[in-house]
């Protein structure tokens, strides 16, 4: 599978490169910086360079041509409101056009836990980042492609235990980077899995056994 990554090089998108590279799949890594572009190949990944908040919606469908599927997992990362609007936002509504432009049905986005901050004392950025990730999900869900949106609680660097709680609803948690790269690589190799928003944090079940449950 040709899998299409926005966001390759963040810290989601570089464990899910190698996954998708040692699964015999192909990473087709877009990535911002030049110098990213040599670990990325390293990784096992095609280096694609562009910036989600300049590129047309044409030129990034070129790029995308060919691939089986899209993850976006780019994000501004809490550099501030506008930023969170082009990259988050914008960009996400941009990268479904131009999947659409060029016939990529699958479409997986990594959104945040709704939940995610509710016990500190509201923040303009992130509650601007919340109300974005909601609006990006509810344009992809009403979109014709065949979507997944993954909500996984707040994200961690400590290593994957590989033990997640999977489902349409949870209580809130973190869950581990690695974790949510292995649960993407899951998703896109469970096409059955479609059309379909899945929460996930850090939990008891493996993650195989978690996400063959959904199917
Ligand atoms: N932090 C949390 O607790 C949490 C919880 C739930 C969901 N999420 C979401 O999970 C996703 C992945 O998180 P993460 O930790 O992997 O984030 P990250 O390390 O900040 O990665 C985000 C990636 O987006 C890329 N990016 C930013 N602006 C771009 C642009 N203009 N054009 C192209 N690429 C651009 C970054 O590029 P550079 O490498 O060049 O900076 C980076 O590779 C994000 O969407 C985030 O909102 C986060």
């Amino acid at each position: 599978m040709n899998v299409f990554i926005i966001g390759s090089a963040g810290k989601v998108g570089s464990r899910l490169v190698p996954l998708l590279a040692e699964a015999g799949h192909t990473p087709l890594a877009f990535h911002r910086k030049p110098e990213q572009a040599e670990a990325l190949r390293a990784a096992g990944a095609v280096p694609l360079e562009g910036d989600i908040t300049r590129i047309s919606r044409e030129a990034l469908a070129e790029l995308m041509a060919g691939a089986d599927a899209v993850v976006f997992t780019a994000g501004a990362g809490g550099a501030g409101i506008a930023l969170t609007n082009a990259i988050d936002g914008e960009g996400l509504v941009k990268a479904v056009e131009a999947a659409q432009l060029a016939g990529v049905a699958r479409f997986v986005l990594v959104s945040a836990f709704p939940e995610a901050g509710r016990n500190a004392a509201p923040q303009e950025g992130f509650e601007n980042y919340m109300a974005v990730k909601k609006r990006t999900d509810a344009y992809l869900a009403q979109s014709a492609l065949d979507w997944v949106i993954l909500r996984p609680g707040t994200l961690r660097d400590a290593p994957g235990t590989g033990r997640v709680s999977l489902g349409l609803a949870l209580p809130y948690g973190s869950v581990p980077r690695d974790d949510v790269a292995q649960a993407l690589l899951g998703l896109l190799e469970r096409p059955q899995l479609s059309r379909i928003i899945l929460e996930l944090t850090e939990g008891e079940t493996p993650l195989g056994q978690a996400l063959d449950a959904m199917g």
